[in-house]
């Protein structure tokens, strides 16, 4: 309890979008990861769809109904049931998101719906904003809340550093700070509302 308030625990899940060999995304994950933890109401996982290694949409029935046949989905149901929030780390690719998260989206639906979601972009000039925006449809067809806060990150090599680790500059520091504090809030408004919806 805190100003009379019940503290709610929120289960935070970020997800590296990218999967190619030498990519950049677990370096920004872990920098959003670290900054993550120090919010006492956040427990705190890195989920990377390289080594989720989920195939193509394989199931043949719709995901709203989940009736799952394959084993690999049936553990990312898990994975993503037992999520509050979420924090996507993805860059641009050719003006949009990567497919590799279009298609772990697609896999679930129930286990998204009613969860705040924000997004660390990176990518050249534009800061991976054209793939925000498109984001945005989709997630919200999943019924999950797309934040307004986000951290966009332009020309991000230019802060990775000779071992590999990126080093965020004050701008995007305070730009995390504000998108954390928002998942906060939406996460224990949602998981209220959840918990009563049951
Ligand atoms: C297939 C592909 C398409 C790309 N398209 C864009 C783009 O539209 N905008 C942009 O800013 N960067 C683009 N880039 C450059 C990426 O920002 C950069 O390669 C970044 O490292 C990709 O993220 P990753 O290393 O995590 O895969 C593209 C890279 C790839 C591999």
């Amino acid at each position: 309890m805190e100003n009379g308030k019940k503290k709610i625990m929120l289960n935070v899940k970020i997800i590296i979008a990218s999967t190619r060999p030498g990519r950049k995304g677990p370096a920004l994950a872990s920098w959003i990861f670290e900054a993550a933890k120090k919010q006492k109401e956040f427990t705190v996982e890195v989920l990377d769809l390289a080594e989720i290694n989920l195939p193509f949409l394989d199931e043949p029935n719709l995901p709203r109904f989940q009736k799952y046949e394959k084993e690999h989905t049936k553990a990312w149901s898990k994975i993503i049931d037992a999520a509050d929030a979420f924090i996507i780390v993805t860059p641009e690719y050719n003006y949009s998101f990567p497919a590799t998260l279009k298609n772990a989206f697609d896999f679930l639906y129930h286990e998204w719906t009613y969860k705040p979601i924000a997004f660390v972009t990176y990518g050249g000039l534009a800061a991976g904003t054209r793939a925000l925006q498109l984001l945005k449809p989709v997630v919200t067809a999943l019924k999950l809340v797309p934040l307004v806060e986000s951290v966009n990150i332009s020309f991000f090599t230019k802060h990775i550093d000779e071992h590999g680790k990126f080093n965020a500059n004050e701008e995007m520091e305070q730009s995390a700070d504000a998108m954390l504090k928002e998942l906060l809030f939406w996460g224990n408004g949602l998981k209220t509302m959840r918990v009563a919806k049951k």
